[in-house]
């Protein structure tokens, strides 16, 4: 069965939690579903309050969409000129409320800034 391992919390992020879970579910609703919420806002990709960074298994996930890339990509402007480039730089940035899992596989992964 597939799984996703998340640090829900930002204050510990060395500390992980695995859940089994659906394919083709976002990886938003699984959490929800299994009582470990994530933060969130739209919940339709456009606001970004969702955004975690995938660690390990993003080949598990099905490729962004557009209105999700386009979020990402305008925060990691944000995050380029409020942290500096090296703050996102290799980082694999991606919406849990966008991010399904589409292969049997693991996903790793924690919230972002
Ligand atoms: S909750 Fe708004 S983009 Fe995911």
């Amino acid at each position: 069965m597939p799984s996703v391992s998340l640090a829900p919390d930002l204050e510990k992020p060395e500390e992980y939690k695995t859940l089994e879970v659906e394919l083709s579910q976002t990886l938003y609703d699984e959490c929800e579903r299994q009582a470990v919420p994530l933060p969130h806002g739209c919940l339709a990709g456009s606001c970004g309050s969702c955004r975690i960074e995938v660690v390990e298994g993003a080949d598990n996930l099905k490729p962004a969409s557009l209105i999700e890339q386009n979020t990402i990509d305008a925060l990691k402007e944000e995050l380029v000129e409020r942290y500096g480039a090296e703050f996102v730089e290799g980082k694999e940035i991606r919406l849990a409320c966008r991010a399904r899992l589409v292969k049997d596989g693991k996903v790793k992964f924690r919230p972002f800034k």
